[in-house]
């Protein structure tokens, strides 16, 4: 069970106050949504080999195989859905007044709980492009059969997600570094925070002055450097901060002269006003 004190004042005080909030989101999120995550006792990447399946090279040497596995986890995440994890943090973009949502994750999670300012750094995996002319299709465009869809310029189309060794779209990581240095607050949910660049983007928040915070089942490479960890599942963590933040700001309204309302006189013992 998750204890409510575990958020900080001062995490509290500045998220009550933050002008600007990012947050940076791995493959841990969508954990509780039954979305496998990568490094994970039953990660992907305990089970298959990445260099068969997310590189240019493997594409090319065997598109079949990589489609057939893209397939399979467009299956499995046809039945995944946002889980309170993901809905907190849409609730929070609407509670600040400028949240970025960074994320990892290629499963079209955060948009379907809500969130609107969304930054894909690795894609997604529900629109695919053409290797040859770079055209666009959205997936249900997609026919079924031949296994490898073709584009009308006869190039090979591939799911529109960055594969180990390709760059991240520069327009969207520039806007991640944007949002990352100018942040009052960053919160970093569910990842192992080894992979780059998205990996960089906490530090680059610390630099920038923000107070960072990691939110993760369990301590990772950047836990040492963080403001404050917090131990725990984000679909059970993310609500409860929410909680939290409620309480502080109710309790911070009532501490605040300004909005004390006046009541009726009443004369007590020793002529003090209750
Ligand atoms: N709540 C919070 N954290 C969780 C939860 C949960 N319910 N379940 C797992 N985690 C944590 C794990 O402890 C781990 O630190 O989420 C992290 C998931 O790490 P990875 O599997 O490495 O996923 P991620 O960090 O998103 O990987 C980064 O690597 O394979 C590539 O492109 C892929 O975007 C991916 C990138």
């Amino acid at each position: 069970m998750i204890q409510s004190n575990l958020f900080s004042k001062e995490l509290l005080d500045k998220l009550s106050d933050a002008g600007s909030v990012a947050v940076l989101t791995g493959a841990g999120i969508s954990a509780e949504s039954g979305v496998p995550t990568f490094r994970g006792e039953e990660g992907l990447w305990k089970k298959f080999r990445p260099q068969e399946l997310a590189t240019v090279e493997a594409f090319m040497r065997n598109p079949e195989l990589v489609w057939a596995w893209y397939r399979h986890r467009r299956e499995l995440l046809s039945t995944a859905r946002p889980n309170p994890g993901h809905r907190a943090l849409a609730e929070l973009e609407g509670r600040c007044r400028d949240l970025t949502l960074i994320t990892q994750n290629i499963d079209g999670l955060h948009r379907q709980a809500g969130s609107r300012t969304i930054l894909e750094l690795h894609g997604n995996i529900r629109r695919n492009r053409c290797m040859e002319c770079g055209q666009r299709y959205e997936d249900i465009a997609l026919p079924q059969e031949p296994s490898i869809p073709l584009c009308r310029c006869g190039g090979k189309i591939r799911p529109d997600v960055v594969w180990f060794g390709e760059s991240l779209p520069g327009e969207t990581l520039e806007q991640a570094f944007v949002a990352s240095t100018r942040c009052r607050v960053f919160l970093c949910v569910g990842t192992s925070a080894v992979v780059y660049p998205a990996a960089s983007l906490p530090i680059v928040a610390l630099q920038g002055g923000a107070y960072v915070v990691e939110i993760n089942i369990e301590p990772t490479a950047l836990s040492p450097q963080v403001h404050q960890f917090i131990q725990g599942p984000s679909g059970e963590v993310l609500p409860l901060m929410l909680k939290a933040l409620d309480r502080y700001e109710n309790q911070a309204g009532q501490a605040d002269p300004r909005n004390v309302q006046i009541h009726d006189r009443q004369e007590s013992p020793g002529g003090r006003y209750s």
